[in-house]
């Protein structure tokens, strides 16, 4: 069934991805997002490559009045809530205003939603909540640690979602924690577009290729890992947007908070995503052995299998397609989307 979907932070890497996904599926899309780490030329890319529009609304999603406005000009059915902010090494320095945005953003939309009668919302969770853990894959009954502030805001915010689907029976909620979202549209003309130095391993990896950056910083080399750099999950971009359509049309399979991974269940050390991006850009990726960068764990992998019994979905995009597909939005657009 078509919805009028608010998709908040829409602009950004994964919110872009998802608006191409849910146009492309028959939905009518409204984004609110300020654009604090994202750019319009994200949603012109969005409107070009679907052949259709969506509404946008330049808006801080804290912003009550304006929030208010935009259920009130729309007759929203359901909610994708990505706007927060991300990077864990500023949330060290900057708690209070990841607590503000992620938090009381996520409370701003709750309220609204409230007002408006709308219940349905699918929300950005994060692998980070998982913390310093040593065990081999993850699954969602496996304790949360959050050793960050970004991490922890996640985790409130789910716990907070839960308290709020106890009190109204009504709503029903689906928090994604995704593990290690890189690639981008295959396209090329939508991607991951970090605004200064990228703190993530694929951003970086693609400005050296690029010639933006000098070489690789891999932060360090003796972990308990085969080639001692540390493994992720690497997901596809594309796969992260489509489970976030699929969701949709599972919100209302039964009411309260549901959470579920989103992961490939498969890992890859750094040194093993150096070599498949080299493959994709045809020439080595320069980079030098640094020391281990602080809260990092050696090892984090998903357990996909709950969304997979929930609703059959698994991942369909492999570390190749990743880098591919990363490389051609890079290789297209060096310098990031133009500016508008
Ligand atoms: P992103 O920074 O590219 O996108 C976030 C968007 O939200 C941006 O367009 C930004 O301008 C907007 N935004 C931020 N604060 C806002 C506010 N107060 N009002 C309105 N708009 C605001 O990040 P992303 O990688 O697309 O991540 C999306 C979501 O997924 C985030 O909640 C993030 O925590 C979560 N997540 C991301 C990853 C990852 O590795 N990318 C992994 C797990 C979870
Ligand atoms: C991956 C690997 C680094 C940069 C982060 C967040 C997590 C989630 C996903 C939001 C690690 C190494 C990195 C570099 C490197 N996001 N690395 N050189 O830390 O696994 O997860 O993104 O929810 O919360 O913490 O991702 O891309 O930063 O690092 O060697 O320049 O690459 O040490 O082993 P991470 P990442």
């Amino acid at each position: 069934m078509p919805e009028t979907v608010l998709v908040t932070g829409g602009a950004g890497f994964i919110g872009s991805h998802t608006c191409v996904e849910l146009l492309d599926h028959g939905h009518e899309v409204v984004v609110v997002d300020d654009f604090s780490n994202s750019s319009p030329g994200a949603v012109d890319a969005v409107m070009k490559l679907a052949g259709r529009p969506l509404t946008l609304h330049h808006a801080d999603l804290r912003d009550r009045a304006a929030l208010d406005a935009v259920f009130v000009d729309h007759d929203i059915n359901a909610v994708i809530h990505f706007a927060a902010k991300k990077a864990v090494g500023e949330s060290v320095r900057i708690p209070l205003d990841y607590f503000d945005i992620n938090i009381g953003g996520t409370t701003a939309l709750l309220r609204t939603m409230n007002d408006h009668g709308v219940h349905r919302l699918v929300f950005s969770s994060s692998c980070s909540i998982y913390g310093d853990t040593s065990k081999v894959p993850l699954d969602e009954d496996d304790p949360a640690g959050p050793t960050n502030p970004y991490a922890r805001t996640k985790y409130i915010c789910e716990q907070l979602l839960g308290d709020a689907c106890v009190r109204y029976p009504e709503m029903s909620v689906i928090a994604l924690r995704y593990f290690n979202p890189i690639g981008a549209h295959p396209s090329g003309m939508l991607g991951e577009d970090p605004t200064g130095v990228p703190n993530n391993v694929l951003p970086y990896m693609a400005q050296v290729a690029v010639g933006r950056l000098d070489e690789l910083p891999v932060f360090g080399n003796d972990y308990p890992t085969p080639d001692g750099t540390c493994i992720r999950d690497y997901i596809h971009v594309v796969d992260v947007a489509d489970g976030h359509r699929v969701a949709l049309d599972h919100l209302d399979d039964e009411p309260g908070l549901r959470v579920f991974n989103l992961g490939a269940g498969r890992g890859a050390s750094v040194l093993e995503l150096i070599a498949e991006f080299g493959r994709a850009v045809g020439r080595p990726i320069p980079y030098r052995m640094e020391g281990r960068r602080s809260g990092d764990v050696p090892m984090l992998i998903a357990d996909p299998g709950r969304v997979e019994r929930a609703w059959g979905w698994r991942t369909t995009r492999d570390l190749t397609a990743m880098c591919e597909d990363a490389w051609r939005f890079q290789r297209l657009n060096p310098s990031g989307y133009p500016a508008t």
